[in-house]
């Protein structure tokens, strides 16, 4: 059985193999371009996919306890990569439409564009925003990132509201 210093060090193994990847794809493609966009509340896109990427992982982790294996480097690779679509899709230009069913597709071709990606990697980027668009992932590294999304989709923009909401009552109390 593990102690909690044994998971506190898998957790920050976890974190320095996801910041490793990330930087990869940074310096070999535009990863970096990312920062500069938000995704959800005020989280940037780079935020929100490091947090997927370190929650994929940690469930990787699990599974790998179970006896179930996961192609590790591919799930944060992917994970990383899942919404590459590089724009702001809150920019009301015409080609940002129907953003939620068509960045998927947007990622893999821009990521295929800089990588060269194995097809769990393809198969976590096109199929992650299963069910909203109805084409369910066919390995279970994309299972993992797609319900991984959504808790951090959750989160990002329960936390957003709370803080805005937050702010909103200190205003009124100052004003
Ligand atoms: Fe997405
Ligand atoms: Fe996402």
């Amino acid at each position: 059985m593990r102690n909690s210093s044994g998971v506190a060090r898998e957790a920050s193994d976890t974190i320095e193999e996801v910041r490793v990847h990330a930087r990869a794809l940074e310096d070999e493609g535009r990863l970096g371009l990312t920062r500069s966009f938000i995704q959800h509340g005020s989280e940037s896109v780079y935020a929100h996919v490091l947090s997927v990427a370190l929650l994929s992982a940690s469930i990787a982790d699990r599974c790998r306890r179970i006896g179930i294996r996961i192609d590790r480097s591919s799930l944060i690779r992917g994970a990383l990569l899942h919404d590459y679509f590089l724009y702001d899709w809150h920019d009301p230009d015409p080609d940002h439409r129907l953003h939620g069913f068509r960045h998927p597709y947007i990622a893999l071709e821009r990521a295929t564009e800089d990588f060269d990606l194995t097809d769990c990697e393809r198969d976590i980027i096109v199929h992650h925003m299963f069910p909203l668009v109805p084409l369910p992932p066919t390995c279970r590294e994309a299972w993992i990132v797609c319900i991984a999304d959504k808790c951090c989709a959750i989160r990002e923009t329960v936390a957003g509201r709370l803080s805005s909401r937050v702010s909103g009552v200190i205003r009124g109390r100052r004003t």
